[in-house]
């Protein structure tokens, strides 16, 4: 027996009720409760459901894995993101705001892999739209197959019949199943034709890559059980204004979560950008007040990065904070700090920060360079642009200190700086390094400007 009735979905996460809420009770949050369509058929219980059906298991010794059979993307911070290639078998949700280059990375890669069959799904573009761009990215060949359709029904059976060894769709909120009565994009649409691409993707041992919306506040659009069902999510970020993007893995089944891929969008497309410290310092010959540079890691890459403060008299009553690519409560602690623990009179000032390239940093070892920035836009005087700091700083005024200190240095020391500042909690580790930088050990907050001015 068929029958048709209608329920209310939460369209975060999926929660189900028979009738409207204003505020989700499981995810709390609001008005995300949308009428969907159900059309369930009855079946009825049988409590011997279980009898005869037959099963295999095996032992975890005999199963065979090879690392060889990662596909490699031939794009290295792709490659690097996901922890060495693409698993096969393995799902890929790649999400981020519209116009960021989602699309274009896809697309880059199916190019890149000339030798493997790629099925780039789209129900976005027209075939039309995706030979424009890809006349752009470079050169085009014989093993990308497009099918612009949003049935998945369609797209399975078409699948079944190219048999490809890659599978891309774009965008999986453009598909919809004939057997669920909801519009595409709603949240059981999104559930029913991801699981059963899942389902294809683990039987067959072909990697599908997923391209999902994200809403307003930066979260995937759809279903929190997406992201619990694929076996790595994909964010790729950036300002429009900038031309930088950046790829962080948020979730990653076969390899490490921390690492980051950065690129370029030029006019052929994104470019991979393998020595970032490079683009993300100005090299300026005058040293300019308010400017520290700092060493800092993201996943297993130090980075020089270039923190720009400014600090101004209040003009308003209200002294202004914001900061740009930095959590904005640390600003306040680590102002705190500076004028509780080392006497500078800040409380009185607006103070702005950002960090350059567009980057966001939540690396601790910033702290040091964050508060010589502040320090020296207050007074006005110029860092030396031949000096970084790493370090954090705890609320007692103490420098403390940062991992991977070997590999701060090194970086700095490739790219040309004399000094670097870094905290004296460090230095009995670094008995035996060999480094032609200047090694300045600091404990104490008060004691920066000493450090960076003599
Ligand atoms: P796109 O991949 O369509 O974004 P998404 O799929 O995430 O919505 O990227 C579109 C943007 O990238 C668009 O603003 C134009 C720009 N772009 C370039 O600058 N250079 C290029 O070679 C391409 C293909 C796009
Ligand atoms: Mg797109």
């Amino acid at each position: 027996m068929t029958k048709t009735h209608t329920r209310y979905v939460c369209q975060n996460c999926g929660a189900e009720s028979a009738k409207w809420i204003g505020r989700c009770p499981s995810c709390d949050s609001w008005n995300t409760y949308v009428e969907e369509v159900v059309v369930s058929s009855k079946k009825s219980f049988d409590k011997n459901i279980s009898q005869g059906k037959s099963f295999s298991s095996i032992t975890l010794t005999s199963v065979e894995y090879n690392e060889k059979k990662r596909i490699d993307t031939k794009i290295n911070e792709l490659n690097r993101t996901l922890g060495g290639g693409i698993v096969p078998g393995s799902v890929i949700l790649l999400g981020g705001e519209p116009g960021i280059g989602k699309s274009t990375l896809t697309l880059q890669v199916a190019m890149k892999l000339n030798d493997i069959r790629t099925l780039y799904i789209s129900g976005e573009e027209s075939a039309e739209q995706i030979k424009l761009r890809s006349q752009r990215l470079g050169n085009i060949h014989d093993n990308i197959l497009l099918l612009c359709e949003t049935s998945l029904e369609t797209i399975l059976s078409a699948i079944e019949s190219i048999n490809p060894q890659l599978i891309i769709v774009d965008s999986i909120q453009t598909l919809y199943s004939e057997y669920i009565e909801s519009s595409a994009g709603s949240v059981s649409q999104i559930r029913e034709c991801s699981s059963r691409l899942l389902r294809y993707a683990k039987q067959n041992s072909v990697p599908i890559i997923l391209i999902g919306h994200i809403v307003k506040d930066g979260s995937l659009a759809g279903p929190k059980v997406l992201e619990h069902m694929v076996d790595s999510v994909l964010q790729f970020e950036g300002d429009k204004q900038y031309l930088y993007r950046i790829l962080r893995s948020t979730k990653n089944r076969f390899g490490s979560t921390s690492e980051i891929g950065i690129f370029e969008m030029q006019g052929d497309g994104l470019q991979e950008v393998s020595n970032p410290s490079e683009i993300l310092i100005t090299h300026s010959n005058e040293p300019l007040s308010g400017i520290a540079i700092t060493a800092s890691i993201n996943g297993i890459r130090p980075y020089l990065i270039e923190i720009q403060a400014l600090v101004s008299s209040a003009v308003y009553g209200m002294p202004q904070r914001s900061s740009t690519g930095f959590d904005i409560r640390r600003l306040n602690m680590l102002l705190a700090v500076l004028e509780k623990r080392a006497g500078f009179k800040l409380g009185a000032k607006d103070v702005f920060l950002n960090i350059a390239g567009g980057l966001k940093i939540d690396d601790p070892a910033v702290d040091l360079a964050i508060c010589a920035a502040i320090l020296s836009s207050n007074a006005d005087l110029p860092i030396s642009n031949k000096i970084c700091l790493s370090g954090e700083i705890s609320l007692s005024g103490e420098v403390r200190p940062v991992y991977r200190i070997e590999q701060r240095i090194s970086e700095a020391q490739k790219l040309g700086f004399n000094k670097i500042i870094i905290p004296k909690a460090n230095q009995k580790n670094l008995k035996n390094i060999k480094t032609q930088v200047e090694l300045a050990f600091i404990n104490r907050v008060d004691l920066i400007p000493k450090f960076l001015y003599g």
